[in-house]
């Protein structure tokens, strides 16, 4: 019997509830939980028996997850759609190919010594990064997260969606010569970035030549845009966007935070990256992380996944990891072009407590079960101790309960207890009545500084390569991105210049309203 027969014959033969489990197995905590470095993760509240898990690991093993993992680590072409090679963890020094590396350090050199001249100048108060997709949302997390270890020497803003409010909130108010701007754009083609490159470049006029540089992998078409080489910084194509945050692309958060605080974000990947290739499957944070998704979707048949981190510094958590593995693998081909199972499910969420009073009444009683992964930050940082024991028991609190529910019967004595007549009693229990047995993994994080913010990223990245292996996709291409932007373009050319392309009615209905809406014909 295959292991994914194996593992649907688990999953269809039905599983004692999680509070059954609990109370038949006294060690169902420690033996499912585990510390990596500054990150302990608690899978005991997922769905999962003994045999569950090892029927998972023998998945992963059948699937060559070891030899795999070998291969990225040594440089191979796993994105063989576009024929590259994949060596994101050769941005942290986890690459044993000498000509990589010294790529990297220079690189690495570079952006430090840039960094460190703009702060002995003092001439800069703004930096405005301009990027989207894989070349902001990384950024941006980095910025809000690294804000827990102290303020920015230089205020740090974004600009990223082709809507014009983007660029002029990011501009608003600033001197353009003040104010130094980081084009990021892997491609130096994507038109929101090009847009919002144009628009600042315009404000910063004179300025532009001092106050503007770039951070691609296209140098020719950062040059065509009118920079100098001096004022590119490169990364390279064998690195994909949503895995880029640790090249120059991070260019923004070394000028705001100093190179140093950089350095711990890559040593924490480093450290993933060693834990990941010799930690044990079973005690393996990627592996678990992406064995328990692939159980919850593939054979529990739940389709979606919340990321509620309990820190407001980590609430762009949930964007980055939608495109991280959304974008990743969110495929429906296999690797020899034949239809897939199954494959990404829907990622989302917010941050924790907030999320409570917006999403959570339907994760508790909703009709469809969505597993959770809770990340929680046990260091105050913000100097608000009682907020931070405030915000560790509701996060601790919300796992206990989608897991505990509370049962009619429980309700039934509540509100009896409370002098409700019996009619009442019989038509309000069944709305206040939990099922419970809703499963979730807790990620406890000892402190939000730079290197676990690296490590914790790391490790999601890993554990979409292991889903990709399992699945059998190809997580470094993005294919599915490209049909829309194809067709925006022509539509463009519609809006612009009255050209007339064939379209479906709607679409045509639709392009003839936004052009009478501009006044044209
Ligand atoms: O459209 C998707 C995408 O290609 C992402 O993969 C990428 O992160 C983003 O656009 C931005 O691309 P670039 O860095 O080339 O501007």
């Amino acid at each position: 019997m295959s292991n994914w027969t194996q593992l649907r014959k688990l999953a269809d033969a039905g599983l004692p509830p999680l509070n059954d489990m609990f109370a038949g197995d006294a060690t169902r905590a420690e033996s499912m939980s585990f510390q990596v470095g500054g990150i302990f993760a608690d899978f005991s509240k997922q769905r999962i028996t003994t045999d569950v898990v090892q029927a998972l690991l023998a998945l992963a093993q059948d699937k060559n997850v070891a030899e795999k993992r070998a291969d990225l680590f040594a440089g191979l072409p796993l994105n063989f759609t576009e024929k590259r090679a994949v060596l994101h963890p050769a941005l942290r020094g986890s690459s044993h190919d000498k000509a990589t590396q010294k790529l990297v350090k220079d690189m690495r050199t570079r952006t430090r010594k840039f960094a460190e001249d703009i702060c002995t100048e003092g001439k800069y108060q703004t930096v405005v990064h301009i990027g989207i997709g894989g070349s902001d949302l990384g950024p941006r997390l980095l910025a809000d997260g690294f804000a827990a270890s102290g303020k920015p020497a230089l205020d740090l803003r974004f600009a990223n969606n082709v809507d014009g409010a983007s660029i002029n909130d990011a501009l608003a108010g600033l001197n353009p010569a003040t104010t130094l701007v980081v084009i990021v754009s892997k491609s130096f083609g994507t038109q929101e970035t090009r847009m919002n490159g144009e628009a600042a470049r315009d404000w910063l006029g004179k300025f532009t030549s001092d106050n503007m540089v770039a951070v691609t992998a296209n140098k020719d078409a950062a040059v065509d845009f009118g920079l100098d080489p001096a004022q590119i910084f490169e990364f390279w194509d064998w690195v994909g966007g949503r895995f880029s945050l640790w090249s120059a692309v991070g260019l923004s958060l070394q000028l705001a935070y100093g190179p140093d605080m950089f350095d711990d974000l890559l040593a924490g990947a480093a450290s993933m990256d060693a834990h990941f290739q010799t930690a044990p499957l079973e005690k393996n944070l990627p592996v678990m992380l992406a064995l328990t998704d692939i159980w919850n979707n593939n054979f529990l048949g739940l389709k979606t996944r919340a990321v509620v981190p309990y820190a407001r510094r980590l609430r762009k958590l949930s964007s980055f990891l939608q495109q991280l593995e959304m974008e990743s693998n969110g495929k429906s081909v296999t690797t020899d072009g034949s239809a897939s199972v199954d494959t990404n499910p829907v990622v989302w969420g917010d941050e924790g407590a907030n999320a409570q009073h917006a999403f959570f009444q339907q994760l508790h009683q909703g009709t469809q079960i969505t597993p959770v992964d809770f990340i929680a930050v046990l260091t105050d940082h913000e100097n608000r101790p009682a907020h931070t024991l405030a915000l560790l028991a509701n996060c601790f609190a919300q796992s206990e309960a989608l897991m505990r529910g509370k049962s009619e019967a429980e309700v039934r004595t509540e509100l009896k207890a409370k002098g409700l007549s019996k009619s009442d009693i019989n038509a309000l229990a069944p709305h206040k009545t939990f099922p419970g047995n809703r499963p979730s993994t807790t990620i406890v994080l000892e402190r939000l500084d730079a290197h676990t913010l690296g490590a914790l990223i790391a490790a999601y990245e890993h554990k979409v390569f292991v889903q990709s292996i399992i699945w059998n996709i190809n997580a470094f291409d993005q294919w599915g991105v490209e049909l829309g932007k194809e067709l925006a373009g022509t539509i463009l050319s519609e809006l612009q210049n009255g050209e007339t392309a064939k379209h479906d009615s709607s679409t045509s209905a639709l392009i003839t309203r936004a052009r009478n809406a501009q006044g044209g014909e």
